[in-house]
């Protein structure tokens, strides 16, 4: 059935939508042993950020590896994962649609630029023109127009951030997590490629997670910002 797009949808069912897009981190709990390391519970609305900051070791890269699908069975989470009302917890790594950014870029060094991002290339778009066309689009939409055929080993360290960002987008995400992605570049580069990573997430209205220890960031982000210092690793009881 198609819906009359001039009849207005019931004032609940659109509330409903709503609340239902986005990222949600409902109870979340991840322990190793006896010890809790942390506790969260929110959520990460369509083109905004959610900060997470707390000292290193405190579990934001496992809360991510949770989120992401790869915990490592050393720990042990309960809770849930809701992507766009959908639950992700018990879903594999490649169904959850979500994309990760780390410190590093991780290209693969014995693929070119392009190739890697053809890598990441959903699968479903097929033909070469096609797939070389979105790879050149992506390439263009981070400034690096013509970079195809880059070695990644002759990149400097903005292009590399600017080609991770443009692998990981190209791949089409449902939500993204930037693990501490801005903490190897100096402070000008460090502006610019954020810029590029916040803009990027409101234009494609995804949710998404930044951890740093940067309050800079924080600030760029422009969403809100939990602590997970603070009580979030303790004993359970
Ligand atoms: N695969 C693993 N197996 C066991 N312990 C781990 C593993 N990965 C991380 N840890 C431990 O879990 C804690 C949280 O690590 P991590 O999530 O990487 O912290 P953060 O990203 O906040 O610095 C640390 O004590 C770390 O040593
Ligand atoms: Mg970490």
């Amino acid at each position: 059935m198609k819906r009359d797009p001039f009849v207005p949808m019931p004032e609940t069912a659109a509330a409903k939508i709503a609340e239902d897009h986005g990222l949600v981190l409902s109870k979340v709990e991840i322990s190793r042993g006896p010890r809790r390391l942390l506790a969260i519970d929110g959520r990460v609305a369509p083109g905004s950020t959610l900060t997470v900051m707390g000292p290193s070791g405190s579990g934001k890269s496992t809360l991510f590896a949770f989120i992401a699908g790869f915990l490592d069975p050393a720990f042990e989470a309960s809770g849930a994962v809701l992507l766009n009302g959908r639950e992700l917890t018990r879903l594999p790594a490649e169904e959850r649609h979500v994309g990760l950014l780390f410190q590093e870029a991780l290209l693969f060094p014995h693929m070119s630029v392009g190739e890697n991002l053809l890598f990441a290339l959903p699968a479903r778009l097929k033909g070469r023109k096609a797939r070389h066309a979105a790879v050149e689009a992506m390439l263009a939409e981070v400034g690096l127009a013509d970079h195809f055929h880059r070695d990644p080993a002759t990149l400097s360290g903005g292009q590399a951030a600017r080609v991770a960002l443009a692998r990981t987008l190209v791949a089409e995400p449902r939500a993204l997590l930037l693990d501490e992605p801005f903490s190897r570049l100096d402070q000008e580069l460090r502006a610019t490629v954020r810029d590029l990573v916040f803009t990027r997430i409101r234009q494609r209205a995804i949710p998404a997670v930044l951890v740093t220890h940067d309050p800079a960031d924080a600030e760029a982000a422009g969403g809100e910002v939990i602590d997970i210092g603070e009580g979030g690793s303790r004993d359970a009881p």
